[in-house]
This record gives structure tokens, sequence and C-alpha cells, in this order.
């Protein structure tokens, strides 16, 4: 008989009576209910896809040292990031243009389950749902992101129909021009019209935005620009993209609120650093009060810790909550989270860290 919560949650962790043991599982699951091509699209990098990889090899240098008879029995996941509670330091990574190929019920499902599991939600411009339909499907949608492209009226426009369906922050995006992707290009890839945005058409915002996204015509945007559209936000912004100390510099100069240290997943340009290698310099450069959030190549509960170790407030799951939404939509992605806040939760204990606070350099065996 179980007898409270914490036995529960025990039971949960080594999964007994779940349908997925492992986040392994998962991915086997997705692998076989995706065709190769939308596999392809979800997995691929740019190029010879090194930096792709390099996000989660580089991992694998940053090793523990986990302290003989210091473990802390139920240490606490939780956390406070952008002015919410969190289960464990994570959100949902925008991930758009297509993930209704994963499962028809794309964002929703995934702001469903980010709810379920306590967390809160980015959700893409590019959605398949619009994001009034995001917002309505759960609370959880708590940041749009939005890629500067276009008229500065219309993102601004934009970013008035985001705070006025209940998102707090604007997740701010920009790519210069369209991204060499191999795999997508022998695949003659081609998006159905499951995979069409939702945000824009004739119904909803000025359809030419959408035609400058998917064309990449007109002449980019410039730090003064974003920096004037920054001001004129009605929600705080959060850039994404940071990977260096001039680029915190010059997004915090801008107006930023918050700097998302993202190398896409390796999904932009070919060869830069793994994005775990350039969070410390980020982290230094934004000094102590800055929030500061991480993605590409979190796989395990114990990448998030080590991405908090080297200073993040909390990390953002792109292609592992993709593969949750493939295997099993909503109730995939659920277990995704909850097998990573477990892990986490585990990674905390044997470090002797009874809270998020808890992690430093320190935990690191080479001492980063
Ligand atoms: C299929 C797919 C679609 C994505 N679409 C977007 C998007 O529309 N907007 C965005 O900001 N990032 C997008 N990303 C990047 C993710 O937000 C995130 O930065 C990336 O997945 C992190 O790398 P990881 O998945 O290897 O951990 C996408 C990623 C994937 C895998």
């Amino acid at each position: 008989m179980l007898d409270d919560d914490k036995d529960v949650r025990r039971d949960d962790r080594y999964a007994t009576t779940q349908k997925y043991a492992s986040l392994r599982g998962i991915r086997a699951t997705a692998r076989k209910n995706l065709s190769d091509m939308v596999w392809n699209y979800m997995h691929c990098g740019t190029g010879d896809e090194v930096t792709a990889r390099a996000n989660v090899a580089a991992f694998d240098d940053y090793l523990f040292e986990a302290p003989l008879f210091a473990g802390v029995a139920n240490p606490d996941t939780s956390t406070r990031v952008l002015g919410h509670d969190l289960s464990f330091p994570a959100f949902t990574a925008p991930f758009g243009g297509g993930e209704t190929l994963f499962h028809p019920d794309g964002m929703c499902a995934v702001g469903r389950a980010a709810h379920a599991a306590g967390i809160k939600q980015f959700v893409p411009v590019a959605a398949g749902h619009s994001l009034e339909e995001v917002r309505a499907a759960s609370p959880a949608a708590l940041v749009f992101q939005l890629t500067f492209v276009g008229e500065e009226a219309q993102v601004i426009d934009m970013m008035h129909r985001a705070k006025d369906a209940g998102y707090e922050y604007i997740c701010v995006t920009y790519s210069p021009i369209r991204q060499w992707r191999e795999r997508m290009m022998e695949d003659r890839f081609s998006m159905p019209g499951a995979g069409k945005p939702a945000n824009f058409g004739p119904d909803t915002s000025d359809p030419a935005m959408l035609q400058e996204l998917l064309d990449f015509t007109r002449p980019r945007w410039s730090w003064d620009q974003a920096a004037r559209v920054i001001a004129a936000s009605p929600l705080p912004c959060i850039i994404k993209g940071v990977t260096c100390r001039a680029d915190a510099t010059a997004a915090l100069k801008a107006g930023a609120q918050g700097l998302y240290v993202s190398n896409y997943g390796g999904r932009t340009i070919d060869r830069e650093p793994a994005s775990i290698s350039t969070l410390a310099d980020v982290r230094d450069e934004a000094g102590p009060d800055v929030t500061v959030v991480f993605d590409s190549g979190i796989r395990r509960g114990s990448d998030i810790a080590t991405a908090l170790a080297l200073g993040a407030d909390a990390v953002l799951l792109g292609r592992t909550c993709a593969l949750g939404l493939a295997a099993d939509g909503e109730a995939g992605v659920q277990r995704v989270l909850d097998l990573l806040r477990d892990e986490f939760w585990t990674t905390l204990g044997h470090l002797g860290c009874s809270s998020v606070s808890d992690l430093s350099p320190a935990v690191f065996r080479s001492r980063l």
C-alpha cells in the first residue's frame, strides 16, 4: 500500500507500471511512428551536422564529483523562473513549422503535458495551431516565440496579439537567411497541410510576413531595429540565440529582460561550438541577476544539472519533447517530463544538493 505522495513518486521512478520505462523506449516508439522524412526533419542539423552532434556529446566533458556520505534523501527540484513556480527547472522549447507531423495535437498537446508536469511552455510563431489555440489549451503557454522578420509594425502587432491571448513574455528569434539542411533537401521535404503555420493567413495576420519568413527576400534586421521593437513591445523580451559575451552585452543593451543561450540544436549554422560550452561565458557577462535559460543538447536529467551548475536558471527541451509527442502525443510528452524530472532528482540527491540553488561549478570533478 502506498501511503504518501513520496512513495507514489518512487514507484513512478522505477517505472514498474508505466508504458515507457525510459527515454530510450520513447525514442524507439517515435522512430517507428514517423516516416524517414519526418524523422529527418526532427533530427537534422545544418551542413555536416557537427554542431548538432557536438551539442549532445559535449555534456560528456562535464564529469561530476559526487561526495561520499553527503547524499540528500529527498532533494527539492522546484524553482521559480520568469515569475513562475516550476516543478523542476525546465520549459518546453518552441518547436514549430512541422510539429503537427509528429502528432496532430502539436503544441496544444505539449502545453497540456507541460501543465500536468508543473512547468511552462515556449510557443513558436510557426506552430500548426494559432497562438490563441495553444494558450486556450493550457495555462502553461507563457512565452511566445516570435521571429523578427517583415515590417516592424507587423511584429509589434503580433506582440500585442500574444499579450491579448495571455502570454507574459516574448522570445525574440532572428535568422538572417535560410538554413542549409541537407537531410531535408535530399528528402525534398515539403510541408503538407498538417504542417502549415496557423498564425499567418488571411484571417489572422499579414500573409506577406509568412512569405518573407519562408523566402528571406528582404534586407535583414539590425540591433538598432531590434532595440526599437523591444522598446515598443507590450511584453518583456527574452532574446534567443545568445552564444557569446558580445551577443549577451548587445542583447541586454537592446533591452532584453532575459537571455536564451541556444544554437537551435545545430539547425541554423554548422560548426558553431556546442551550446553548453558557451553558457558559462554568457552567465558571467550577464551577471547574477539576469534570467538566463539554455537549450541545445539536453537529453537527460543529469544534463539539466550540468546546465544549472554552469549558470542557467532553467533549460528548454526541444527534440526530447518532440520524441515524446511523436511516441504518444500528450501522454508521451508527459512521460518525458516525468522521467527527466525524476532523473534530475536523483542527480541532485547524489551530488548532495538539497535544492536547485545548491548547484554550482563545485559539482564538477574537474572543478571547471
Ligand atoms: C523540429 C524542430 C523545430 C523547431 N522549430 C523552432 C521554431 O519554430 N522556433 C524556434 O525558436 N526554435 C525552433 N527549434 C529549436 C528548438 O527550440 C531548440 O532550440 C532546439 O530543439 C534545442 O536543441 P535540442 O532539441 O537538440 O535540445 C526547433 C527544433 C526542432 C527540433
